[in-house]
């Protein structure tokens, strides 16, 4: 029990707690466009999968032959970011371990799991945890994996998703290519899947060909999928009535226009959903979701940010500031008025090195956290072509730059106690 010095303090708290519980009703009884608002949650594995019959089927088709007692051959699934890779494979997945033979399929998400010896440590740990003790080698892990595939012969298929970001990807490979010339019995399989096309390149020739004995892409989905899509998931999330064929057809536009992403789509209806319930309105219309985009793109803009290394931030906290100073390069130029000559980009990064109290980096670095930048469509940068300065890169920032400017001096300036 908590004692209290005055009669007061307690009064206050008496009271505190009356308002606490009236609020918790009030919340609860408020009003929700919502009827099940995880249907429309990024987790949730629908039933139905519109659009992706084609390639549900193909992957049931690989993993197959392990159902019937022989190795399958490894796949490679690629597609842009939000075309349903993960959920049809988890799909299939549940889909295979409920036919319950002599088989097995497992998820790693390898951002998670991002090197050899954790992927197998994640193995061990699902099929025989009492062998999953840390502090246990490579090659310890390995048997204990071999030994449990072995002892009565199963097909094992491992889904690799986002198998880019392996660290030491071209060892997983080989070990588990090898492992089939060391297993007496059953065999294991890899299923990689991701959404960079380039990281192909990084591989060593073998893990390439091993890793791609088919392959199959995932195209982005048109703006007529997406409203199939969206109405599906709408149904499933939303009350009878809440969400105006517009609204669907809206967001679907937007979406198809920009990546074909159904994810980003999917978070735009929710957060549709959030406006109407905020400003009460009951309905989720055009208007609902053209602030549910600003709203998102706020959220994508802040969380690219905050997961950048603190000299990408700087840089970008530079950059912005000499975008909204004006750069000296917009004064005299005719075209590219949005631009500023990287070495105006290299000093406002400098500047803002020194009033956030951090070293400067050579300006080899710079450029390098500007690559990076781009690739993330932070930033972009173009050649000035023939100028009376020479010729000269020029950059320019992709966001708001006030706002950027605020979330960096958010993340990095001391924070007052
Ligand atoms: N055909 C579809 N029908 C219903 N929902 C879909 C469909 N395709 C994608 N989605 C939804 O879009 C979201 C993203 O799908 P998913 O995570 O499978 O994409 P991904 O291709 O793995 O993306 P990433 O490359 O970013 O990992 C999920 O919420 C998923 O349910
Ligand atoms: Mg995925």
């Amino acid at each position: 029990m908590f004692s209290c010095k005055t009669s007061s303090c307690c009064f206050q708290r008496f009271v505190r707690a009356i308002l606490l519980v009236n609020s918790f009703n009030d919340i609860l009884a408020e009003a929700t466009v919502f009827k099940n608002k995880d249907a429309l949650s990024p987790h949730f594995i629908p039933e139905s999968f519109p659009h992706r019959e084609k390639e549900i089927e193909a992957i049931m088709r690989s993993v197959s032959p392990a159902l019937k007692g022989e190795r399958p051959r490894n796949l490679f699934v690629y597609g842009k970011t939000g075309t349903g890779k993960t959920t049809c494979a988890k799909k299939v997945m549940n889909e295979f371990n409920a036919m319950k033979r002599k088989a097995a399929m497992a998820y790693m998400n390898c951002r998670i799991y991002n090197s050899r010896y954790r992927i197998l440590f994640r193995l061990v740990s699902e099929f025989v945890p009492e062998h999953a003790k840390t502090g246990f080698g490579l090659s310890f892990l390995y048997e204990k994996l071999l030994d449990w595939i072995e002892a009565d012969g199963k097909n094992v298929v491992i889904i690799l998703d986002e198998i880019d970001t392996v660290k030491d990807l071209d060892n997983l490979v080989y070990t588990f290519t090898r492992s089939n010339d060391d297993l007496k019995g059953g065999s294991l399989s890899m299923l990689g899947i991701s959404n960079k096309i380039s990281f192909k390149d990084r591989l060593d020739p073998r893990s390439k060909s091993a890793l791609y004995e088919s392959e199959l892409v995932f195209p982005p989905y048109n703006t007529q999928q997406l409203q199939t899509i969206l109405a599906h998931r709408a149904k499933q999330g939303f009350s009878e009535g809440v969400v105006a064929e517009s609204a669907v057809n809206l967001a679907a536009a937007i979406v198809s226009q920009e990546t074909g992403d159904a994810r980003y789509a999917l978070k735009l209806l929710q957060k549709a959903g959030d406006v109407a319930n905020d400003t009460k309105t009951g309905r989720v219309t055009d208007r609902e979701v053209e602030a549910a985009r600003k709203i998102v793109d706020e959220d994508i803009a802040v969380e690219a940010i905050s997961t950048l290394p603190e000299h990408q931030q700087l840089v970008l906290y530079g950059v912005s500031g000499v975008s909204l100073s004006g750069s000296k390069y917009s004064r005299l130029a005719e075209n590219n008025k949005d631009f500023m000559l990287m070495g105006e980009a290299y000093d406002a990064y400098r500047e803002s090195c020194s009033k956030f109290a951090r070293q400067a980096r050579s300006s080899r670095w710079f450029k390098e956290y500007l690559n990076e930048l781009q690739l993330l469509g932070l930033v972009s940068t173009t050649d000035s072509g023939k100028g009376v300065r020479g010729r000269s890169t020029l950059v320019k920032i992709n966001y708001p730059p006030t706002r950027v400017k605020e979330i960096v001096d958010h993340l990095l300036a001391p924070s007052v106690e």
